[in-house]
């Protein structure tokens, strides 16, 4: 893990960095299972914002030399719009944040942490599973068109 990392809470001055980050995650989670068109109230619309607004008490995000670099957001147990610039993946900046996203998750009294992904996201799920996530449930989600899986992980 680089040592200048900090894993925080983004602060309520931060909500346009915060949306921005978001933006790249909503790109680079969802691109190719959605066109650009469709993503657009996303990337370029009101949908960010208003998903931003309504939790950003809940969203974590990696700064690296002071700048923005991943974000996750938990939401009760539920952990949500991961994702880690491209040019700075497999650095262990991924598996820091997912680790303070369970430690809050763990600390507000839930027995297990969950999350979301695609079916086709190799890398994400056998990240996950890396971390000692299991595949709880799977199903078709029909706005993507596309199958996903639910995880989940005890937390001690
Ligand atoms: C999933 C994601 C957030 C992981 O972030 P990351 O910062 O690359 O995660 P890490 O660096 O901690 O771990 C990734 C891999 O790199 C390895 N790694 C970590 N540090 C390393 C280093 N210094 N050298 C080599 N490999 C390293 C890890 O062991 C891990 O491999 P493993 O999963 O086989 O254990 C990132 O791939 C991403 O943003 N993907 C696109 C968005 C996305 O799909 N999000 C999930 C939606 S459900």
């Amino acid at each position: 893990m680089p040592h200048d990392l900090v894993i925080r809470s983004v602060r309520n001055d931060e909500f346009h960095d915060a949306v921005e980050l978001c933006r790249s995650a909503v790109v680079s989670v969802y691109a190719g299972l959605f066109t650009e068109s469709e993503l657009r109230p996303w990337t370029e619309g009101p949908e960010t914002e208003r998903y931003v607004m309504r939790r950003m008490s809940g969203i974590l995000v990696a700064v690296l030399n002071g700048s923005f670099v991943g974000m996750l957001c938990v939401d009760g147990n539920t952990i949500d719009m991961f994702h880690v610039d491209k040019v700075c993946r497999k650095r262990g900046i991924g598996s820091v944040l997912i680790a303070e996203a369970e430690r809050r998750i763990a600390a507000a009294g839930y027995p297990h942490a969950r999350l979301e992904c695609f079916e086709r996201n190799r890398t994400a799920l056998h990240f996950y599973a890396a971390r000692g996530f299991y595949v709880n449930d799977a199903y078709f989600d029909p706005k993507a068109e596309a199958r996903k899986v639910e995880m989940l992980k005890p937390l001690a």
